[in-house]
């Protein structure tokens, strides 16, 4: 086929690929501003984005072109190679600031990958892949000591910028980014032919201040994001604390409604009009089994006061109080657990 047996169509592939990639970087540093000017709307697109749907074929899409523009470059870097041997750079007819870029663009992206990689494991595999695999909170990363939950982006903005070396590593993966995508701009449109002397320099204006706009902004991001996190913003921040009591208040109603479902299970296993095994099942299920939801309950109840100590979170509350009184009924089932299993001898 063209697009992989000709070199042209090999270099039409990268192009593509380029844009489409050029683009999502341009949406990645736009919804990143809004964690600038609003975290509770960042977290809020976070979870939009997390584990639907639509955001997974988005995700594998992005995946599979950053697969395929790293195939297409690897291979067209071995076949000029073989076809320049040593003379590489022979060919000389670009403009000086291009052809340095030019000649690293592999170096360049070796470097935006390994980039790649640090990021994928600070926030994806943190966030939509943590969603994908598991709900249980003790599967969770920790931010000070309580579990995340997947959707709230500022919560691991707090954990990657808290720590020294982020901002390094980000910024060396910007720079890199910045000469990278700089000159893909003018070898895509070179690639589709746009390249006649007035249309290559205007478009290459047009590049360099795109390139320019998108990485100034990222850098200022992550220098935003290092201060806040190290002023602990992300978890002293009081709507954020709110926004971080949801997720409490639904575990709350989920634990509550497990537990529910647990009782209507042991209703359901003894004949409805035997008064006896009924009142035997409920003793062994209080005296056996209820403190482990208990214990879930005020797990709960202790990370959300620690995630969120300024908010009150009507769902915690009626939690605690559902915790005490089943923490009563638990004594009293275990005070009578005896006698029933005597009365069964
Ligand atoms: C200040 C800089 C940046 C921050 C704070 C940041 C933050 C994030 C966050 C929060 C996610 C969402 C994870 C999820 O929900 O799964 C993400 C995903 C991602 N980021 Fe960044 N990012 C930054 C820069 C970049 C740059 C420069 C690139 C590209 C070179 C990039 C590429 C990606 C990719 C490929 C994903 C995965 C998207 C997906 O499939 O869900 N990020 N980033």
């Amino acid at each position: 086929m063209w697009l992989t047996s000709s070199s042209i169509g090999r270099k039409f592939v990268m192009a593509l690929t380029g844009i489409c990639l050029v683009l999502f970087v341009t949406f990645h540093v736009l919804m990143n501003s809004v964690a600038l000017i609003w975290p509770v709307a960042y977290n809020m697109i976070c979870e939009f984005l997390g584990a639907n749907w639509y955001a997974l074929v988005a995700s594998m899409g992005l995946a599979a072109l950053f697969i395929i523009h790293i195939i297409y470059a690897l291979w067209l870097t071995v076949q000029n190679r073989r076809a320049r041997g040593t003379d590489r750079y022979l060919v000389n007819s670009r403009p000086p600031q291009v052809e340095w870029s030019s000649k690293n663009m592999l170096v360049l992206g070796i470097v935006v990958l390994a980039f790649l990689v640090v990021h994928m494991t600070q926030f994806w595999a943190k966030m939509q892949l943590q969603e994908l695999c598991s709900h249980e909170l003790t599967a969770l990363p920790e931010v000070a000591g309580v579990p995340a939950s997947p959707a709230m982006g500022t919560l691991f903005l707090q954990l990657a910028f808290q720590q020294w070396w982020t901002p390094v590593v980000y910024i060396i993966g910007f720079v890199a980014l910045w000469f990278h995508m700089n000159h893909g701009f003018w070898s895509m449109f070179h690639t589709i032919g746009w390249d006649n002397n007035i249309w290559i320099n205007r478009l290459k204006c047009i590049g360099c201040w795109w390139t320019t706009i998108v990485i100034a902004l990222f850098v200022a991001q992550a220098v935003v994001f290092t201060v806040r996190a190290n002023q602990n913003y992300y978890t002293t921040n009081y709507a954020l604390q709110e926004q971080y009591g949801e997720y409490w208040d639904a575990q709350a109603t989920a634990a509550t409604e497990d537990f529910e479902a647990a009782v209507q299970q042991v209703m359901k296993s003894v004949p409805e009009n035997d008064q006896m095994a009924m009142q035997q099942a409920q003793i062994k299920f209080f005296s056996e089994d209820a403190q482990a939801y208990v214990d879930k309950f005020n797990q709960i109840v202790e990370y959300s006061e620690k995630q969120c100590p300024e908010v009150s979170i009507k769902g915690i509350m009626q939690l605690k109080r559902f915790a005490g009184q089943l923490e009563q009924q638990i004594n009293y089932a275990k005070q009578l657990a005896p006698q029933s299993s005597n009365t069964n001898e």
